[in-house]
């Protein structure tokens, strides 16, 4: 976090690029303004910040992009709300607001000489790919890398142009799948969870990283139990209400953890602690 008074105050950035993913999703790469809050804004993957725009307010999102690919942050944005409604409408070039890092993130050090699974849903590929990409940066020091992702259409997969990269390498494997197919579609069909159950994966040496809607997160964590995953072997990040991102307004909190702080990453085990329902 830069070091200031206020913790408030966002850093100024520009929009050097937007880029369309979905048809309700962009993905946004952000410069510093100044040098001084770029070279102070070191963050790990799994990492979040708050992203203003001005005159509209403020929102928390995950910084997809990867720590070894420096001087710029990314952030992948699915249109919701005020915030993301008034982001969608920028285009290169335009001033916003960020401030953080703020909140844990993914033990990629910890991760080091295991196999990893990742398991993504839709625009959950976001936070995610920050690890992927850390992960592949750093090729050596991790074992095999499998990826399953899914979305509910051809049309709504994000990142398709680096999807295709992931494909082509040799040193890791992508499990692409869409609930529904389209005429050009000759890929799979079939939802994440069945994937998951096909592949079949053994537990042994592996972590696996989860993200993307409830219900997915829910059967492929009973699929991951059936398959005879520990807790500690699952790890998921959480995206609950957040104002102040700072463990200041306790809005986002799960039992006595502030997601803002001690998240949004936890591994399941850590979860089941909380009491935190899957
Ligand atoms: C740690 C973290 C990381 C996140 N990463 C991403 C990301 O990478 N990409 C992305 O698109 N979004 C991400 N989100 C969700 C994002 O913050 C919300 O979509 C955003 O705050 C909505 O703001 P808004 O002003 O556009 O919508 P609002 O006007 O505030 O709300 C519009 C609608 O969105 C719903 N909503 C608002 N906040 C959330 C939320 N946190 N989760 C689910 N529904 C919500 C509301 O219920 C309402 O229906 C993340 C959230 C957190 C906490
Ligand atoms: S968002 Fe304010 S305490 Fe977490």
């Amino acid at each position: 976090m830069p070091n200031r008074s206020n913790p408030y105050l966002p850093d100024a950035a520009r929009i050097e690029e937007v880029r369309v993913e979905t048809p309700d999703t962009k993905t946004f790469k952000v410069v510093f303004c100044d040098d001084d809050p770029r070279a102070g804004f070191a963050y790990r993957p799994g990492q979040f910040a708050e992203v203003s725009v001005f005159g509209v307010g403020e929102a928390p999102f995950s910084i997809t992009s990867t720590p070894t690919r420096a001087g710029f942050l990314e952030f992948s944005i699915k249109r919701m709300g005020r915030v993301t409604r008034a982001l969608h409408e920028m285009i290169g070039g335009e001033g916003i607001g960020v401030r953080g890092p703020y909140g844990n993130n993914f033990p990629v050090d910890e991760w080091r000489g295991k196999r990893l699974l990742f398991i993504g849903g839709g625009i959950g590929l976001a936070p995610l790919r920050s690890a992927i990409n850390y992960c592949l940066d750093n090729r050596g020091d991790y074992g095999d890398i499998d990826i399953i992702y899914g979305a509910r259409s051809p049309a709504d997969l994000v990142f398709k142009p680096e999807l295709e990269q992931w494909a082509n390498r040799d040193d890791m494997t992508l499990h692409l799948t869409v609930d529904a197919g389209d005429d050009e579609w000759t890929g799979r069909v079939g939802f994440v969870p069945a994937v998951l159950a096909e592949l079949g994966p053994s537990p042994e040496g592996i972590i696996t990283i989860t993200c993307g809607p409830p219900i997915m997160i829910r059967l492929v964590l009973q699929g991951l139990a059936q398959l005879g995953f520990s807790d500690e072997q699952i790890v998921t990040t959480l995206e609950m209400r957040m104002k102040c991102g700072i463990g200041k307004c306790g809005r986002c909190n799960i039992g006595r953890s502030y997601v803002c702080v001690d998240g949004p990453v936890y591994n399941l085990a850590q979860l089941r602690q909380l009491g935190a329902e899957h």
